[in-house]
């Protein structure tokens, strides 16, 4: 096991290194260290604080129980569907009692470690609201995700808080979530990991479920706490017509900046992890299947892909990245691979994962640099016009295509965590299109559900799924060489 203090201070953020060390030198000088405590208190007020969401409980505000109405109903509706409000006490369960166990966390139970906090709570709340003699606030609350209430709370009670711009709300601290890009950005911070929250292959192994996100996906599950028509009406297919209500490009921009994100975001926290030389190799950055596989011969993973490559070669977890390449060959077109492609930084890491050789410092300047193309290539596509011209209902059509044929079969050929992508995608852009065109025609809606049912058995994509030993590959294969 890699765990424990040395774990805890690569995990610390760049800024709170950056701390600790200035700080050994500000001993040196005390005129320094008065400018230190300066900055840091500039910074500290910069930061908005948290509140507490038991403020928005109250009758008049968010805590109103209407019937059937979302508005003004949030928090009973947070309070009783949604999974994040139970992510706390997951801390307490038996699993999360026999991680604690296995990953000894520094002598703490889960619900104590920030390890586990910084994703299921607030990472900071327990240390500071306990020593203030409060209980801690408990799991992904409404400030989590609207931004820290500190300076936003009074002022949009007021009636004019519907008039002000995204800039001015942002500024006191108001994340402007109708932004795709901001919403993704939020969700992977925990459902991807970042630098302080990171699933490792330590917590994969004391038992915690492996973060396969997808965005779409997700997002179609979680029971939301406002009207659906808010989210399709703000991202319009046709901007002469933004009332139309037929149309909306909300989805096809859920599926694909939601892909970008994630890749992006991998990325970073691969630079994290590659950057702690102590713990670096990270296991969960390659392929499970390359060291996890049933013990019998002929078994599928050890029998050769498509293009007569062993499937349990070391090679990089591919989940994250799968989708990249459809995404950009639809958008960009032929020279989608070349070096000017925002996926060509990606593409070469891919390279570089079939060998343990490369130095692990190399390794986090090159996914600094592919994170950043990425990013760039997310903001491009969230801008209305881009996502007009690029995801317009036909460009959609055209990608599910690619899905079915040529370039998915290649995909799912290559190992679980492709097979799944290709699966949950087709799924996404059978919405997307027609969400986007308002209507789909049933004879093709009809074909896709079955070839969708029948990925679904094979790639046996079950509830509680730990591992990639469970699945059942064979039948695939075969499945996607007679695409409808
Ligand atoms: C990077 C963020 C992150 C960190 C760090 C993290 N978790 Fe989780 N955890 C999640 C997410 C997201 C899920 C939901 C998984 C899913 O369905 O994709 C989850 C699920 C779980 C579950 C299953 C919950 C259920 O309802 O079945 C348990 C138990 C759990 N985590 C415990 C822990 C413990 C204990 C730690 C610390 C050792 C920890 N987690 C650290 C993000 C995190
Ligand atoms: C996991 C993230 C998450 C959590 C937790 C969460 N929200 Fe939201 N909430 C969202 C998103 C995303 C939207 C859609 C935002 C939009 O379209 O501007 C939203 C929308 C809303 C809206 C409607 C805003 C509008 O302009 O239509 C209200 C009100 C709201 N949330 C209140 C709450 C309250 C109160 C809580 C706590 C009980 C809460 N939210 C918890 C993510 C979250
Ligand atoms: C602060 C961290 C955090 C953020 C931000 C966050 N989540 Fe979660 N999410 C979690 C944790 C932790 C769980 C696991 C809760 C549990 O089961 O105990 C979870 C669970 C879920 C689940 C249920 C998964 C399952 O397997 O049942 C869905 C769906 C989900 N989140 C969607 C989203 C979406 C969409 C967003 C962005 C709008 C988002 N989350 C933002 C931490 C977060
Ligand atoms: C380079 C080889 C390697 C890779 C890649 C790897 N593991 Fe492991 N894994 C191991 C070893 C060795 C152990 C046993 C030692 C330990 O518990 O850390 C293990 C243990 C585990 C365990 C607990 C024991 C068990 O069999 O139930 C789980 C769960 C697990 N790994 C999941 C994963 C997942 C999920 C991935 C992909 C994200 C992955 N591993 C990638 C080598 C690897």
């Amino acid at each position: 096991m890699r765990i424990g203090a040395q774990r805890i201070w690569n995990q610390s953020t760049p800024a709170a290194k950056a701390l600790i060390g200035s700080y050994s030198f500000a001993v040196v000088s005390g005129v320094f260290l008065v400018f230190l405590a300066t900055i840091a208190a500039v910074a500290d007020e910069s930061q908005p604080k948290f509140v507490g969401s038991s403020s928005c409980a109250a009758a008049a505000c968010h805590g109103g129980l209407s019937g059937n109405k979302l508005v003004g109903s949030e928090f009973p509706l947070w309070a009783a569907r949604d999974p994040h409000a139970r992510a706390y006490s997951a801390l307490h369960s038996g699993l999360a009692k026999q991680m604690a166990t296995w990953l000894k966390l520094s002598n703490k139970t889960a619900h104590e470690s920030v390890e586990c906090l910084s994703c299921h709570s607030q990472a900071t709340a327990t240390k500071e609201s306990k020593s203030a003699g409060h209980a801690p606030l408990a799991s992904v609350d409404c400030e989590q995700c609207h931004g820290a209430a500190e300076l936003w709370l009074t002022p949009h009670r007021r009636k004019n808080w519907k008039q002000l711009s995204p800039d001015v709300k942002q500024r006191l601290g108001f994340k402007n979530l109708s932004d795709v890009l901001t919403r993704a950005t939020l969700c992977t911070d925990c459902h991807v990991g970042s630098a302080g929250r990171d699933v490792n292959h330590d917590l994969l192994a004391a038992g915690h479920p492996r973060l396969n996100f997808e965005l779409s996906t997700f997002h179609a599950n979680w029971p939301k706490h406002w009207p659906r028509k808010t989210d399709e009406s703000k991202h319009p297919v046709s901007k002469t017509n933004p009332n139309d209500p037929t149309g909306s490009l909300f989805e096809a921009k859920l599926w694909a900046i939601g892909q970008i994100v994630t890749a992006q975001r991998s990325l970073e926290l691969l630079s994290h992890r590659a950057a702690s030389v102590q713990t670096w190799p990270e296991f969960a950055e390659w392929n499970c299947v390359a060291c996890h596989h049933d013990l019998e011969s002929k078994n599928w993973w050890q029998l050769p892909d498509r293009q007569k490559q062993p499937r349990n070669a070391l090679s990089w977890n591919s989940w994250p990245s799968a989708m990249l390449e459809p995404l950009a060959q639809q958008t960009i077109g032929t020279v989608f691979r070349g070096s000017a492609s925002p996926i060509s930084g990606t593409l070469r890491l891919r390279h570089r994962f079939t060998t343990l050789l490369s130095p692990p410092k190399n390794i986090a300047t090159e996914a600094d640099a592919a994170a950043k193309s990425l990013h760039a290539w997310a903001e491009q596509l969230n801008g209305a016009d881009a996502a007009q011209q690029l995801l317009s209902p036909d460009a959609l059509k055209s990608l599910r295509h690619l899905l079915v044929t040529k370039e998915g079969q290649q995909l799912a050929a290559r190992d679980w965590d492709s097979a799944t992508q290709v699966f949950l995608s087709i799924n996404a852009l059978r919405y997307a299109e027609k969400a986007a065109r308002g209507s789909l025609d049933s004879t093709e809606e009809a074909q896709i559900q079955v070839m969708l049912d029948s990925m679904r058995k094979s790639l046996d994509f079950q509830d509680g799924y730990r591992g990639p030993r469970q699945s059942e590959l064979r039948q695939l294969d075969t499945l996607l060489s007679t695409p409808p």
